[in-house]
């Protein structure tokens, strides 16, 4: 059989429509909510702050509108193919449907980048705020339980002398239990997540439209030159700082994809899908850039250089101590909701390409009384536990940010190549302006990736080579496709 041989829509579509076992029962909302819980957390915490000191200045905010602007062409895309085949394979659905097998595999292993690597450089970050806002109560953990054993320092790995970083490898074993459990549960969980950190990112903006208009000849002087000059050195303000800083602040956006990797589980997919992908971004996009102008207004953007670039923004503000209290604490339910939705993206992907063959059948097990693929939960949880426990994971965030940029590009030409190759097939939605928004997101994607380090391209090729190698040892031969010989 072809390396590129594809799955046919129609056989999609009836999978799509098949009892796999799973409980369907997420509403529009509950979508909705998934990919806010995803999208908002380090990225507008922690990344936004630094990349405007280091990258960008106060067009941090332009850097968010040129970002937002790729994602939500991608994010058109994902609309499309999620209602069309709302199978929770997501991009490697898409792909195997489009592109082919070859294509499917290599998106399928790509994906892991982004989830399986999200959750546990999340759950660090989650520790790191754990344990600030416990010595608030004078609680203090030892350092050996807070700290990973490694550490990555000019390339190699040393030794730190700790033990292990356990809260977050407590965050993670609780969410794979949450999972495991229901998926109604970990919805309703991460609803609760999401009104706390959406609430008081609400009340972040508030508290400084009212301070920005107090000070308003502060404002100004921060705000510049908007553009602050270039170094000198290429990614450093300037032009070529806020496509820098794009590429940086992509981190932000990502989440909104792991909406389509509940599709089996929606009530209404062919309908809701869309409105769960495209909303939750439309609804961060407007927050990152309100909060990256409001933030550069409040501090000069030198001084946006460290761990917790908003708590402190708001301190030299003179916030009221109450609203940094609660924003240490929408820091941390912000962060546990993109731990748990990515947590649940990555076993359902795994789930869905044991189905089609090409990861052993125990994969795609779904619980008997909880109806949930636990077995891949449980793994996921456990390599995720492993990571955030044990391993520096300083370079572990420019590999998701490049391994969701290309899955992106993959799914923005998948559009295009469908059009031309099934115009018949019915789609509950379109991507609007069918080639252009396509074209336009791959190719913003594909600047995005051009923009990271060349370290970042070194690590993609590796890991890809590996995942090659797994194909034609493992997958080929136990792909259901190339076994119908369909
Ligand atoms: N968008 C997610 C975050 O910012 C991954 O943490």
């Amino acid at each position: 059989m072809s390396l590129f041989q594809t799955k046919s829509i129609e056989s999609l579509q009836k999978e799509a429509a098949a009892d796999v076992g799973l409980r369907r029962s997420l509403s529009r909302m509950n979508l909705v909510s998934l990919g806010i819980g995803a999208i908002i957390g380090a990225g507008i915490f922690v990344l936004t702050g630094q990349a405007a000191a280091q990258y960008a200045g106060p067009a941090i905010a332009i850097s968010f509108v040129i970002s937002g602007l790729g994602c939500l062409f991608a994010g058109l895309c994902y609309a499309e193919f999620a209602a069309m085949i709302p199978i929770s394979g997501s991009a490697y659905t898409y792909s195997y449907a489009t592109l082919g097998e070859f294509f499917a595999w290599i998106i399928g292993w790509d994906l892991i980048l982004e989830y399986l690597f999200v959750a546990p450089t999340v759950a660090v970050g989650w520790s790191g705020h754990f344990v600030a806002f416990l010595k608030e109560f004078n609680i203090v953990l030892p350092v050996h339980l807070t700290q990973a054993p490694f550490d990555y320092v000019n390339g190699h790995l040393v030794s730190t002398g700790h033990l292990m970083n356990l809260p977050a490898v407590g965050i993670i074993a609780m969410l794979t239990w949450l999972l495991v459990i229901g998926i109604k549960e970990s919805a309703t969980f991460n609803n609760y997540m999401v009104v706390t950190k959406v609430s008081v990112l609400l009340a972040i903006i508030g508290f400084g439209i009212w301070y920005l208009l107090g000070h308003h000849d502060l404002a100004v002087k921060n705000w510049t030159p908007f553009i602050p000059a270039n170094t000198g050195t290429y990614g450093q303000f300037g032009w070529s700082g806020i496509f820098k800083g794009a590429a940086v602040i992509f981190f932000a956006y990502i989440g909104f994809d792991a909406v389509s990797t509940a599709a089996q589980e929606a009530k209404n997919p062919q309908k809701d899908m869309p409105m769960g992908i495209v909303g939750s971004l439309l609804i961060c996009t407007v927050l990152f850039i309100t909060i990256s102008v409001i933030l550069t207004g409040m501090s000069k953007y030198t001084e946006l250089n460290n761990a917790a670039p908003v708590v402190n923004a708001l301190q030299a503000a003179g916030a009221p101590l109450a609203l940094r209290f609660v924003v240490e604490i929408a820091a941390i339910a912000g962060l546990s909701s993109v731990i748990l939705v990515m947590l649940l993206g990555q076993p359902r992907i795994f789930f869905s390409m044991a189905n089609d063959g090409l990861l052993p059948a125990v994969f795609a097990k779904v619980h008997p009384r909880f109806k949930t693929p636990y077995v891949t939960t449980i793994i996921t949880g456990v390599l995720s536990a492993i990571l955030g426990g044990l391993m520096p994971l300083s370079i572990l965030g420019e590999m998701v940010s490049i391994g969701t940029l290309f899955a992106f590009v993959i799914v923005c030409i998948s559009i295009v190549v469908l059009r031309k190759t099934r115009p018949d097939a019915p789609r509950p939605f379109r991507t609007p302006l069918v080639p252009l928004v396509p074209i336009l997101g791959a190719g913003i994607c594909f600047l995005q990736m051009y923009a990271l380090p060349a370290d970042t391209w070194w690590r993609l090729v590796i890991w890809m080579a590996v995942g090659i190698a797994i194909y034609f040892g493992y997958s080929r031969h136990h792909s259901k496709l190339n076994k119908s010989g369909r």
